[in-house]
C-alpha cells in the first residue's frame, strides 16, 4: 500500500467492514403521517435514537424504489468510466461541484481510500450544471429528481425532532434558513491492505441531517464513546441510514448526538454509497432553539453556520498539520539515523 493512504495506528479499523451489529435501529416510517395513530410510536423510536446514537436506519420512507436503483445504477456506471472522462469534473483546483480522487482537505498528511463526486443540489439557484457530469446520460435528471425527494424525506425527519423539542413543526427547518443541500457519491475502490487505512477518515458531519444509501456491501462504523469502541452498520437493503450532524447537535443543545463515523474499505469489493447532507444557510444562526430546565447553552454566543464550520475545519487542518509534523519528524529520524541502525 503507498504510504500516503496508511493511517496512524490509533486510526486504523478496529472492527471488519463485515461485522455487523443490529444497535442502530431500523425504524419504519409506513404511518408517520397518521396523526391519530402510528406517528405517536414512530416518532418516539426516531427520537431515542438520536438521544442514543445520532444514527438510526429508515424503511418505508415513500422514496421510490426505481429512482433509488436508478441513481445507484448510474452512480456506478460513472465510477466504471475512463478516468479522463471523469477527470472532466475534476474539482481539486477549488472548482465547487465534480469529481475527485481521495481526500478533500488540504495539508492532509494521509488519504482517504475513496473518489467521489459531488453536487451541490440546494438552494436550487445556485446549481452549477456545467459541474455535474453528463454522463453517464440521465445522471443530471435522476440526481434532479433524488434530491428533491431527500430533501422532503430529510425535512420530515426534522418536523419530527422539532415536535419532540416541544416547537413548531418548521422550527428546525426554519432554522436553515434556506437549506442547503450537498450529494456525496462515494466510491471505495478494493483495496489489498484494508487493515492500515480508511474509506473516509473518522469524523462528525458538519450540517443538519444527512441521509446515507449505501449497497450491500458493509463499511459505515459510528462509535459513541470517542473511538474506544466501534460498530459496523448493517446495510439494510431499501433503506436510508439517517444521522444527524454538528448543526443537528446544536440546535437541539446537545440532546441529539452528531454521530461519530467513519468508513472502512475491504479487499473482497468496490462499495459504494451516497450522502445527501441537508446544511443550513451560511449564514444562518447556530444557537441552541430551546435550552430545557437546568441545562446551560452548549455554545457561549449564537455563530453563523459559516463561522461553525471555519472553526471545525480549523480545528481538523491544525490536527491534521501537528500529525503530518510528527510523521516528517519521524520519516526525518529514519534517514538521519546512520545506515546499521535502521537495517538493524
Ligand atoms: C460521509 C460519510 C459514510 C459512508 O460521506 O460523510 O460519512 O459509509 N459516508 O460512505
Ligand atoms: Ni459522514
Amino acid at each position: 500500500l503507498n504510504s500516503k493512504f496508511v493511517r496512524d495506528e490509533d486510526e486504523r479499523p478496529k472492527v471488519a467492514y463485515n461485522v455487523f451489529s443490529d444497535e442502530i435501529p431500523v425504524i419504519s416510517l409506513a404511518g408517520i403521517d397518521d396523526v391519530d395513530g402510528k406517528r405517536g410510536e414512530i416518532c418516539r423510536q426516531i427520537v431515542e435514537a438520536c438521544e442514543n446514537w445520532g444514527i438510526f436506519q429508515v424503511v418505508d420512507h415513500g422514496v421510490d424504489t426505481n429512482l433509488v436503483a436508478d441513481m445507484t445504477r448510474l452512480a456506478r456506471d460513472f465510477f466504471a468510466l475512463p478516468p479522463e472522462d471523469k477527470l472532466r469534473f475534476d474539482m481539486s483546483g477549488g472548482k465547487k461541484g465534480g469529481f475527485i480522487v481521495s481526500s478533500h482537505l488540504q495539508g492532509e498528511a494521509v488519504q482517504d481510500w475513496r473518489e467521489i463526486v459531488t453536487y451541490f443540489s440546494y438552494p436550487v439557484r445556485n446549481r452549477d450544471y456545467s459541474r455535474w457530469p453528463d454522463k453517464p446520460e440521465g445522471w443530471v435528471k435522476v440526481t434532479e429528481e433524488y434530491s428533491e425527494r431527500l430533501m422532503s424525506l430529510a425535512c420530515k425527519l426534522l418536523e419530527v425532532l422539532s415536535e419532540a423539542m416541544g416547537l413548531e413543526k418548521e422550527s428546525l427547518t426554519n432554522a436553515c434558513v434556506d437549506m442547503d443541500q450537498k450529494i456525496v457519491v462515494n466510491y471505495y475502490p478494493k483495496c489489498p491492505q484494508p487493515d492500515l487505512t480508511l474509506g473516509l477518515k473518522r469524523h462528525t458531519d458538519p450540517g443538519t441531517i444527512t441521509l446515507l444509501l449505501q449497497d450491500q456491501v458493509g463499511g459505515l462504523q459510528a462509535t459513541r464513546d470517542n473511538g474506544k469502541t466501534w460498530i459496523t452498520v448493517q446495510p439494510v437493503e431499501g433503506a436510508f441510514v439517517v444521522n444527524l450532524g454538528d448543526h443537528g447537535h446544536f440546535l437541539s443543545n446537545g440532546r441529539f448526538k452528531n454521530a461519530d463515523h467513519q468508513a472502512v474499505v475491504n479487499s473482497n469489493s468496490s462499495r459504494l454509497s451516497i450522502a445527501t447532507f441537508q446544511n443550513p444557510a451560511p449564514d444562518a444562526t447556530v444557537y441552541p432553539l430551546k435550552v430545557r430546565e437546568g441545562e446551560k447553552a452548549i455554545l457561549e454566543e449564537p455563530i453563523t453556520f459559516a463561522e461553525m464550520y471555519k472553526r471545525k475545519m480549523g480545528r481538523d487542518l491544525e490536527l491534521a498539520r501537528l500529525k503530518k509534523l510528527a510523521k516528517e519528524e519521524r520519516d526525518h529520524k529514519e534517514v538521519d539515523k546512520p545506515v546499521d541502525q535502521i537495517f538493524a
